[in-house]
């Protein structure tokens, strides 16, 4: 499949996909979008410096950003909590287009930067288990394949990293469904973030239960979106009328 490589306006790299038409993440700054919706904005970065251990479910592996990004916290932090970071990739990039990224500016450790050829190299289909780095208690547990296939049994995780491309060329990825299939991967407490601010994918959220809230959005866009199982986790956030949305949804008002 192709995907060219282009510079964001922060330094990183990100790719246009030719199949889906679309950029795999903010052309303004792919790093910084990533950072401030997933890793902030989600509570992550304040969850690792209390935990012994976290799991964390990516839907969209792309090119690799978010797990660069936190084996780059973990450790410039020193951090020496384990982590098991899940990723669903249903079209991987190939060894060379992984050679071509560049996250320099936001991730200086070469151990951790090389390390992407190498995951591409070896991924075979199915389940991909790497302990990339020699001092990190960070496993990546990658399947690739299609997120309808994915199925591990007793999966349950406290980050859901909703990174697929828009509800208008990625549509599989935002329905009731699938926000359902994830509901069954949660906890109480689970926290899903995602860039994407859409009604539909919001109502789709509320249809499967979860409670939803929006937040500022990243690099001046207006908004983004945070869900979890438990209204207390949202309490610093502006939610959404679940009921309201539900019902919008399964009217049809948003087909
Ligand atoms: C926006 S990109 C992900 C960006 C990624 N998180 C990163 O940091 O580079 C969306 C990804 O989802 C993948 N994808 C799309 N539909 C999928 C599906 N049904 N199952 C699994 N992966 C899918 C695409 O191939 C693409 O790599």
């Amino acid at each position: 499949m192709s995907q060219h490589i282009h510079t964001t306006k922060d330094g990183s790299s990100t790719l246009f996909s030719e199949k889906f038409d679309q950029y795999y993440h903010n052309p303004n700054g792919a790093a910084s979008e990533s950072l401030y919706v997933f890793f902030e904005q989600s509570g992550l970065f304040k969850s690792l410096e209390k935990a012994d251990s976290l799991t964390v479910l990516e839907i969209g592996f792309g090119t690799g950003l978010n797990f660069l990004l936190l084996a780059e916290h973990l450790k410039q932090n020193h951090i020496l909590t384990s982590v098991d970071f899940y990723s669903v990739e249903a079209f991987p990039i190939g060894k060379e287009t992984a050679s071509g990224i560049n996250f320099t500016d936001h991730i200086s450790d070469p151990e951790i930067t090389d390390s992407l050829p190498q995951i591409f190299d070896s991924l075979k289909p199915g389940m991909n288990t790497f302990q990339p780095f020699e001092h990190l208690e960070l496993t990546l547990h990658l399947f690739n394949g299609f997120f309808e296939e994915f199925n591990p049994s007793n999966l349950t995780v406290d980050f859901i990293f909703h990174d697929a491309f828009s509800p208008e060329v990625n549509a599989e990825l935002w329905k009731d469904e699938t926000f359902s299939k994830l509901a069954g991967y949660s906890h109480e407490n689970t926290i899903l973030t995602t860039y994407c601010a859409a009604s539909k994918a919001r109502a789709a959220m509320c249809v499967a239960g979860w409670y939803v809230a929006k937040a500022r959005g990243a690099l001046g866009k207006r908004e983004m979106t945070i869900a979890s199982r438990s209204e207390k986790k949202l309490k610093d956030f502006k939610r959404l009328n679940e009921s309201r949305l539900s019902e919008r949804y399964l009217k049809g008002d948003f087909d």
